[in-house]
């Protein structure tokens, strides 16, 4: 999506739409100023918009020297916050796409007073405007042809599909360079957030662990960076047995991808993301039940936002070195599965009993551990995953369960987390829990029982980090994937990426 920003006037662009963001405790002075500056009847807005978050009502201007076709108005709720501007803008590029119309505007005339109210950066402002309308935008549409209708029609070949052309976001002089710079760093992260989702929708077919590995490659080699990717052999080579062991029911070989972002000059800090790359779970012989099984597709959504990451790091030219690691394959039961109550012995030589083979997510994460903090000693480690139904149950789908041995780096997620609109909420990891994963057979045991089974899953993972003093794990499970999200698209948020951007970006 190309996103341009201009100081010149509104009437003076020659655009399909301009979208106002209009808040309740403005309501009546901004129409009035909008039948001053376009003709738009503001008589009667008040039965048909309310201002509310979500509300969104398109005007024809009627003024002669007013160019842009329509006047899209949003609501914002009572008042501008960060996230009401983020879903003010989603929602103008969802209704600027069921309109079909590829150029339109976004009135950012007052971007001063707004960030001036909301103790924010301008640039933010203009960021999280550009993330918003990406977000809105975005469509899952590559495996749709319409050959339904084409057939119906008696055409031989489909309509082509929407495409997108350009947002222009138009401010004053004084506000225009750090609109620039916002706009730019919002394109950045909204392209990669949508880079992620597309990955994370792709069904199971189009994404095993190779595919995956390829996305990651493709990505580096894109925009810069260095991806090295392990195969099968190599995995066996390295004993990597959680990876091994989940993959074991496969007819898809397992991989291992290591991303890594190095800036020009001395880094300030080696971060280390890690994401859970199940490219489908069935559970294993310990079989999930089929309603919404296909939801699983979602479970490599760690992996995803380790892209999306590093990608970004690489694309803003950060100041420290960003590493991904994923570990990937599907969890399928066959002849060859592992079985529940198998011994696995994973990179790290600790010894898991596979008390459930559907708890996969943290065998194949406990290789990847171990390896990044072993080969790479970064100074903080992050892993993202869709772990455990018991963190949906805990937090539900709007905020990801933190885990941390460090308050320093919980802060720094949990602040990320209010910015970027995708909260963080810090669980426990007290040793009272550790009995529940204790074996009788081998070193740990891959599930906790009944109770707290978020913070069990956490616990495991705790074990294949040695001694490190700066670990974080994000429990993604809820708000990655969701049947109904905020701005009403189905299926990936991207949950994780803007997260990402912000801890990353704000390092030091
Ligand atoms: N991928 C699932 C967790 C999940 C559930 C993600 C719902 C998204 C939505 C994970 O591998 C899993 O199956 N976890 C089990 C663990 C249990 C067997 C200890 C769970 O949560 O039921
Ligand atoms: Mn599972
Ligand atoms: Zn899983």
């Amino acid at each position: 999506m190309k996103v341009s920003v201009s100081k010149a006037s509104l009437n003076s662009h020659a655009l399909e739409a301009v979208g106002f963001f209009i808040p309740k405790s403005s309501k009546e002075k901004s129409a009035t100023a909008l039948n001053a500056l376009a003709g738009v009847v503001a008589t009667g807005l008040n039965g048909d918009f309310r201002a509310n978050e979500g509300d969104i009502l398109t005007l024809y201007p009627q003024k002669e020297n007013f160019n842009p076709k329509r006047v899209i108005i949003i609501g914002v709720g009572e008042k501008f916050t960060l996230d009401a501007v983020r879903k003010g803008a989603a929602t103008f590029a969802t209704k600027i796409r069921e309109m079909k119309l590829p150029k339109v505007g976004i009135d950012l005339t007052e971007v001063s007073a707004i960030a001036a109210d909301l103790q924010e950066e301008e640039a933010y402002i203009a960021q999280a405007v550009v993330e918003g309308f990406e977000l809105g935008l975005y469509d899952y549409n590559k495996l749709k042809t319409d050959r339904v209708q084409a057939l119906k029609d008696r055409k031989h070949k489909s309509e082509p599909k929407f495409e997108f052309k350009e947002l222009v976001l138009i401010t004053t002089a004084t506000s225009l360079k750090a609109v620039e710079k916002g706009a730019e760093v919002g394109e950045v992260i909204g392209s990669a957030q949508s880079m992620v989702r597309d990955l994370i929708n792709s069904p199971s077919n189009y994404m095993t662990a190779t595919d995956l590995a390829n996305a990651a490659k493709a990505s580096g080699k894109k925009y810069g960076y260095k991806v090295t990717v392990f195969d099968k052999k190599k995995i066996q080579e390295l004993r990597m047995g959680g990876l091994l062991g989940v993959n074991k029911g496969s007819a898809e070989p397992p991989t291992f991808s290591i991303l890594d972002y190095t800036p020009t000059s001395k880094p300030k800090a080696t971060i280390a993301i890690v994401g859970k790359g199940v490219t489908f779970d069935t559970g294993g012989i310990s079989l999930k039940p089929a309603d919404n099984m296909g939801d699983m597709k979602s479970d490599m959504s760690g992996a995803a936002d380790v892209i999306g990451a590093v990608e970004i790091a690489a694309r803003l030219k950060l100041p420290i070195r960003v590493l991904g690691f994923i570990p990937a394959t599907d969890n399928k039961p066959s002849g060859t599965a592992q079985n529940p109550g198998d011994v696995l012995t994973t990179y790290s030589g600790i010894t898991v009993e596979v008390d459930n083979t559907d708890a996969e997510g943290r065998l194949i994460l406990a290789d990847a551990l171990t390896y990044a903090i072993e080969k790479y000693s970064p100074d903080a480690i992050i892993d993202l995953a869709t772990l455990t139904g018991a963190c949906v149950i805990a937090l539900g789908y709007h905020a990801a369960g933190l885990f941390s041995n460090n308050d320093e780096l919980a802060e720094k997620l949990s602040t990320a987390g209010f910015r970027s609109g995708e909260k963080v909420w810090r669980m426990p990891l007290w040793d009272d829990y550790d009995k529940q994963i204790k074996s009788e057979v081998a070193d740990v045991k891959n599930t906790g029982g009944k109770g707290a089974g978020a913070v069990t899953a956490a616990k495991f993972l705790e074990k294949f980090i040695g001694d490190h003093k700066a670990w974080a794990h994000l429990d993604i499970a809820g708000p990655s994937f969701l049947s109904m999200s905020s701005n009403g698209a189905k299926g990936s948020s991207g949950f994780g990426v803007r997260l990402l951007a912000e801890v990353l970006r704000n390092w030091n």
